[in-house]
């Protein structure tokens, strides 16, 4: 199994985010027989257009998924863009991409059925998404549902151009992680960057407690019985609580008498807990800021060397060598 992913760099990362997929991508670097994720910052490109803004992000994106646990021994970690090999391959692919196979791709199709005149970059988002993917022979591609459609686009890719010039790429497979974890905001909606309801990871603890203390409850009387299913602060709790304790917190909300003030004090100490190792990891990490960019650099060296064999196999196969 070579797995690969890429992750964009539009925002720091938050409960929702590792829960729903992080903590599986990390976790899959034990299955594989090679593992690559990289920062996607040549996709981030097409949204954020800040020169500062976006290095930060995908300085922070890297460190934030090391301090989570992503192994550099385990797993090849590196900037997308340190791999020029791809977008060389990039060019390959779009020669044989038919339009309307983009035209009817979610991203650029959303904006456009928003009247929003997207540009050339957006439309061609998933030729370099599928490049990435081919240029390291992945065969399984862990992604949420909503990429779905940008891996079967890879796979027709990968498949015309075998068909045309001969076996050269491998089909890739989704591999559709469950982000089905629900993770509620602070105002109880689904938690994300666009409802600005996040919880970060690696905030600071006070600041942490301080917004724990914000989400939004009802105003029941503390002696009034409730039910946790369904309670959006009950659910955050059982997101880090083990059996036990979650069963003991269930018991406390059917028996009333207490406040959610209570309930928000052990959220935020389970919180704390959960992410300390990770919060120490990456105090380190920025202490050395030398350590990520050997990471990086040794990371994208790996990377280069496997895009690159791909990369002469394609341009062998159609005619850019002689
Ligand atoms: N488009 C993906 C996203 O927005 C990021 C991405 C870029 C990616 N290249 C990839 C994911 C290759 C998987 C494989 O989440």
């Amino acid at each position: 199994m070579r797995v690969l992913s890429g992750i964009q760099p539009t925002g720091r990362f938050h409960w929702g985010n590792y829960f729903g997929a992080i903590r599986q991508y990390i976790d899959l670097q034990n299955k594989a027989d090679d593992a690559y994720y990289f920062i996607a910052n040549l996709h981030a490109l097409t949204t954020v257009r800040d020169k500062e803004q976006l290095w930060q992000l995908t300085l922070d994106a890297a460190i934030d998924l090391v301090a989570l646990g992503l192994d550099p021994d385990r797993a090849t970690l590196f900037v997308q863009s340190d791999v020029p090999e791809v977008s060389e391959l990039c060019w390959l692919l779009m020669t044989g991409t038919p339009m309307g196979l983009l035209k009817r791709c979610h991203a650029y199709k959303d904006k456009k059925d928003k009247g929003i005149d997207a540009h050339a970059g957006l439309f061609t988002y998933p030729v370099l998404q599928a490049a990435d993917i081919l240029a390291y022979d992945s065969d399984t591609v862990p992604v949420g549902e909503d990429q779905v459609q940008h891996i079967e686009v890879c796979r027709d890719l990968a498949a015309s151009f075998n068909h045309q010039f001969g076996e050269t790429f491998v089909l890739p497979k989704a591999y559709v992680i469950d982000t089905s974890a629900r993770v509620p905001g602070v105002d109880g909606e689904k938690m994300s960057k666009s409802y600005g309801n996040t919880l970060e990871i690696f905030e600071k603890p006070k600041a942490a407690r301080k917004q724990i203390m914000r989400i939004k409850t009802d105003s029941r009387p503390m002696e009034e019985p409730k039910d946790p299913e369904g309670d959006h602060l009950y659910e955050l709790y059982s997101l880090f609580a083990d059996e036990a304790a979650r069963d003991a917190m269930a018991a406390k909300y059917k028996a009333g008498g207490f406040g959610y003030g209570e309930v928000k004090k052990a959220l935020a100490e389970l919180a704390e807990d959960f992410f300390a190792e990770a919060h120490e990891r990456r105090a380190e990490l920025e202490s050395k800021p030398e350590k990520i960019r050997e990471i990086l650099g040794d990371g994208a060296a790996k990377a280069r060397k496997k895009a690159g064999e791909v990369l002469g196999r394609a341009q062998d196969a159609c005619g850019l060598k002689g």
